[in-house]
């Protein structure tokens, strides 16, 4: 009898809670233990559920924010996030870590705690600086929720044994210690917070644009140290991402994207198609594919707050 209401409330615990209190009646401690047992039950399956939809969230965000593109050596078949992937800088050239689960060589034995604050203040494990190829000046205005998600998601990914390489950068970039000047001048650390006098799509697109999907590290042009001119945000980056220069991007008629509708701009990070039916391609093309796995919502409103952006007139249109 009490075998068959256990299996039951392991069935539907809602519903089967009501009728195993009924047949139990008349043993006062074996009604509690069935409530316990009910309890429990309830407890563990909403965890699993919420251990699931945490998963999904993180991955999304994994996907958006593309932590693959520069922690796998694509071109060398390395293994996702095991590192190896080779970025050229005006510094020197950076080998990306790997942040695969793998207590030796990934990040396996970072607490959520030091992930956090790799994101965040852009430290590593041991509290050392970190050079900001790796756009934690973005990913800092993540919320703690979402980094959480996140770090939940990438554990949940296989370890993968890779020891990190060696970066080749030029005199006197090697000394992470001098980046205490760079964050001085260029990082403000901290979430975003919501614009009281905007839409909250508005609060949603700057949050995806500007901490996850960080376009602001390709399309705002860079000083001479490689901190962002803010005064010069989305207009374009000559200097170029991997080769290819990033488009200026504000709402300039002649050298931006002034003639595109937020409808526009929401097809191209679904599709990777511009209104003129081209394809973007490099950097770009790998955006889209986290962009494209976000729901039409989010597109939305990223495309709302792009719109939003002052339109600056550049010397001449950075991109073909
Ligand atoms: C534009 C390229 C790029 C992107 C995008 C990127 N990273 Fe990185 N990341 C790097 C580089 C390069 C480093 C090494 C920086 C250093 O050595 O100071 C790094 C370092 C890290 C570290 C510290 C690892 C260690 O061993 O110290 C973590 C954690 C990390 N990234 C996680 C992520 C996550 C999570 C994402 C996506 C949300 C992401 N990265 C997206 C390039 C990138
Ligand atoms: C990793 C670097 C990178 C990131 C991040 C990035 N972009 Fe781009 N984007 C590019 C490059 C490079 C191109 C040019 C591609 C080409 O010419 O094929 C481009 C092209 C574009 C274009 C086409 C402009 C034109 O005139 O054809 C738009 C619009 C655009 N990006 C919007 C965005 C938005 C919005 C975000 C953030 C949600 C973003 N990009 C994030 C590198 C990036």
């Amino acid at each position: 009898m009490r075998q068959a209401s256990y299996r039951n409330s392991s069935e539907d615990e809602r519903t089967c809670l009501a009728p195993s209190l009924v047949r139990s009646r008349g043993s006062g401690s074996a009604l509690l233990a069935q409530l316990a047992i009910a309890f429990l039950l309830f407890l563990t399956l909403s965890a699993r559920a919420a251990d699931e939809a945490q998963l999904k969230r993180g991955e999304l965000l994994f996907k958006a924010a593309d932590c693959v593109a520069c922690h796998t050596d694509a071109k060398g078949g390395g293994a996702p996030l095991a590192g190896g992937r080779k970025l050229e800088t005006p510094f020197g050239i950076f080998y990306s870590p790997n942040i695969t689960p793998d207590r030796e060589d990934g990040i396996g034995s970072w607490s959520e705690a030091r992930f956090r604050r790799a994101l965040r203040e852009g430290l590593d494990d041991e509290g050392r600086y970190l050079y900001p190829v790796f756009p934690f000046t973005s990913f800092t205005r993540m919320s703690d929720a979402d980094i959480a998600d996140l770090y939940a998601y990438l554990r949940s990914l296989p370890p993968v044994a890779r020891p990190n390489q060696r970066y080749e950068l030029k005199f006197p970039f090697g000394w992470r210690f001098l980046l205490i000047f760079w964050r001085t001048l260029f990082f403000r650390e901290g979430p975003l917070q919501p614009d009281p006098d905007r839409s909250a799509e508005w609060d949603r697109g700057r949050y995806l644009a500007e901490a996850v999907v960080h376009c602001q590290e390709c399309h705002t042009p860079r000083n001479f140290l490689g901190g962002l001119k803010e005064s010069e945000a989305y207009s374009g980056n000559p200097q170029g991402v991997a080769g290819v220069k990033a488009p200026n991007i504000t709402g300039d008629d002649a050298t931006g994207i002034g003639k595109w509708s937020v409808e526009d701009i929401a097809d191209l990070l679904k599709t990777g198609q511009t209104p003129d039916m081209d394809f973007v391609g490099s950097a770009m093309a790998e955006v889209v594919k986290g962009t494209a796995a976000l729901d039409d919502v989010d597109r939305h409103a990223i495309a709302v707050y792009i719109k939003s952006i002052r339109p600056i007139h550049t010397e001449k249109k950075p991109a073909s």
